[in-house]
């Protein structure tokens, strides 16, 4: 898989903060199960390589990725936990030549026109945009993709499921991320019929 594929694997990827690594496993099947494969597990809490690591080994069918790779450390213990993609907020040469390292597909987060060019200079057609809403929302990507037609985007930061249909109708947008398919009250409860309900409703939007 490569990262233009991986824009490819799901219309929403999850974008998931997991405090305990015992939730990863119950909580990526029933992602699974609600039709969304692609889980972006950030790296925002201690618990999150281990949960990266139960996820690729007990859940096959979900394509586990490590996001809020933020420095370049992060990419190679992402790997070699197991994460089979990276996401970033952000980039720099020393991170994006970090992630290169790995060799799995990442995407790299751009905010403006310039940011997405430095990317293209190496060769990079795939990325995140974030924060999608702040930084302007589906207009802004619109504006993009006439100067720029060979990028295309999964926007992340602020979308909901109202509004999330807006920027998937977009040409230069492949899929969405977004927290809102599991609530914090939900995976600290263990309501995962609640997650797969929510990623069911998502996985419909396209
Ligand atoms: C991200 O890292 O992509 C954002 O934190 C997504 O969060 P949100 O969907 O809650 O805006």
């Amino acid at each position: 898989m490569n990262a233009e594929e991986l824009l490819d694997v799901c219309p929403v990827v999850p974008v998931v903060v997991l405090r305990d690594a015992a939730d990863a496993v119950p909580l990526a099947r029933a992602l699974v199960a609600g039709g969304l494969p692609a889980i972006e597990v950030t790296l925002r809490t201690p618990a999150a390589l281990e949960a990266v690591e139960r996820i690729a080994a007990e859940v096959p069918d979900a394509v586990v990725g490590a996001g809020t790779v933020v420095a370049p450390g992060q990419a190679e213990a992402a790997a070699g936990a197991g994460a089979r993609f990276l996401v970033s907020p952000g980039c720099t040469d020393a991170l994006r030549e970090a992630m290169t390292a790995t060799g799995l597909p990442f995407l790299a987060g751009v905010s403006s026109a310039s940011e997405a060019m430095a990317l293209l200079e190496h060769g990079i057609t795939a990325m995140k945009f974030f924060p999608a809403k702040a930084a302007g929302g589906p207009d802004y990507l619109r504006s993009l993709a006439g100067p720029l037609p060979q990028v295309r985007f999964c926007p992340t930061g602020g979308i909901t499921p109202d509004t999330a249909a807006d920027y998937l109708a977009l040409a230069n947008v492949g899929c969405v991320g977004g927290t809102w398919l599991t609530p914090d009250d939900a995976v600290r409860s263990g309501d995962w019929a609640r997650v797969e309900a929510l990623a069911r409703k998502a996985a419909a939007l396209r």
